[in-house]
């Protein structure tokens, strides 16, 4: 494995050749993203798509997203649909992952035996230029082993899987630090699969108040079947946390950290206090990192309120928690 430093915001094109070239070749590379580090493969390569799975120890029927750099790329590997084109042309590149029908090019593996396919552009300008210059789209889950907290600095990445991957393109720590909101654009009524870094509210103004369906619990995991497996967790249980709620309801044996907006008081070993719900959805899955190798027993959660980021946040905790 290679760790390659790069300014984010004037990158040096040569490195991104050499990862480029490794993509085309069929073999991994770790990027950064607005949202969280991707393990990448060339998307159209059904061998190169398995070794993503093998590395993170993913099951197969989960999808991967292919990250694209132009339009015209979109229309080679999906059938865009209109609306789907219009919010595809308004927000990318955006923390926004669009699921269209797949055109046949697209490897089952990618689509987890689905027949659509998850398409995003990144904003990132170390991110576009890799699909760029690799000249397919690029197939990418989060580059965390499965099950563990997603990766929003290149030490995480290294951490899970540093002997897997050819190289880890580091540009410092993720801006958004959770996950693309993802939507199913493909059919008539367009349904949010899964909460991240662009707000519904946003997505919902621009549809002129057209409220994203939810699919009803057991449609949700045949739709999006991330859904169905344990997520974000650390090696130390976490517990959630609501302003105004007594902590009396824990235990409070034992070296226990807590993260959260709210500053809780003295009782803990180790306090992280975020001064937004931005920040502490950027913060999110560094800290569950952080506690896991501080020595705390578990961690106590502050759930936050629902608006912009925080339904995105509020779901990372949920899921770490096991809640969810
Ligand atoms: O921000 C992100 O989306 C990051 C960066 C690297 O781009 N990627 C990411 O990938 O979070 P991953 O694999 O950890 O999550 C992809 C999510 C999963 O919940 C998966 O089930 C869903 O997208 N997905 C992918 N393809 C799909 C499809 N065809 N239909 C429904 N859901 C799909
Ligand atoms: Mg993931």
């Amino acid at each position: 494995m290679t760790r390659i430093k790069i300014d984010k915001w004037n990158p040096d094109i040569k490195p991104i050749e050499e990862a480029a070239k490794a993509i085309r070749e069929g073999r991994l590379v770790a990027f950064p993203t607005e949202t969280v580090y991707g393990l990448g493969a060339n998307g159209l390569d059904p061998n190169a798509v398995r070794k993503i799975f093998a590395a993170k120890g993913r099951p197969s029927d989960n999808p991967l997203i292919l990250h694209i750099s132009n339009f015209e790329q979109a229309e080679k590997i999906a059938y865009i649909s209109e609306i789907g084109f219009k919010i595809m042309k308004e927000f990318f590149p955006a923390p926004l992952t669009l699921v269209f029908d797949a055109k046949s090019c697209v490897p089952s593996e990618v689509r987890g035996g689905l027949t659509t396919v998850a398409l995003r552009m990144p904003a990132h300008p170390v991110a576009l230029a890799l699909i760029e210059k690799s000249g397919v789209p690029i197939a990418a889950p989060s580059a965390n082993r499965s099950g563990r907290p997603s990766p929003t600095d290149a030490q995480a990445v290294i951490d899970d899987l540093g002997d897997k991957v050819e190289f880890v393109l580091d540009a410092g720590e993720c801006e958004i630090g959770v996950e693309s909101t993802v939507i199913d654009v493909s059919r008539d009524e367009i349904y949010l699969l899964r909460p991240g870094g662009m707000p519904v509210e946003i997505i919902e103004n621009f549809l002129k108040n057209r409220l994203l369906k939810i699919h009803a619990d057991e449609n949700k995991k045949k739709s999006s079947p991330g859904t169905r497996y344990r997520h974000y967790a650390p090696e130390i249980p976490v517990h959630l946390w609501r302003a105004g709620e007594k902590f009396s309801k824990f235990n409070f044996e034992g070296k226990i950290g807590y993260m959260g907006i709210n500053d809780p008081g003295s009782k803990f070993y180790k306090k992280i206090i975020f001064d937004s719900v931005e920040n502490y959805a950027r913060g999110i899955f560094a800290s569950l990192r952080f506690f896991e190798r501080s020595g705390a027993g578990c961690i106590i959660a502050e759930l936050c309120d629902e608006k912009g980021v925080g339904l995105a946040l509020n779901d990372r905790l949920l899921r770490s928690s096991g809640c969810l």
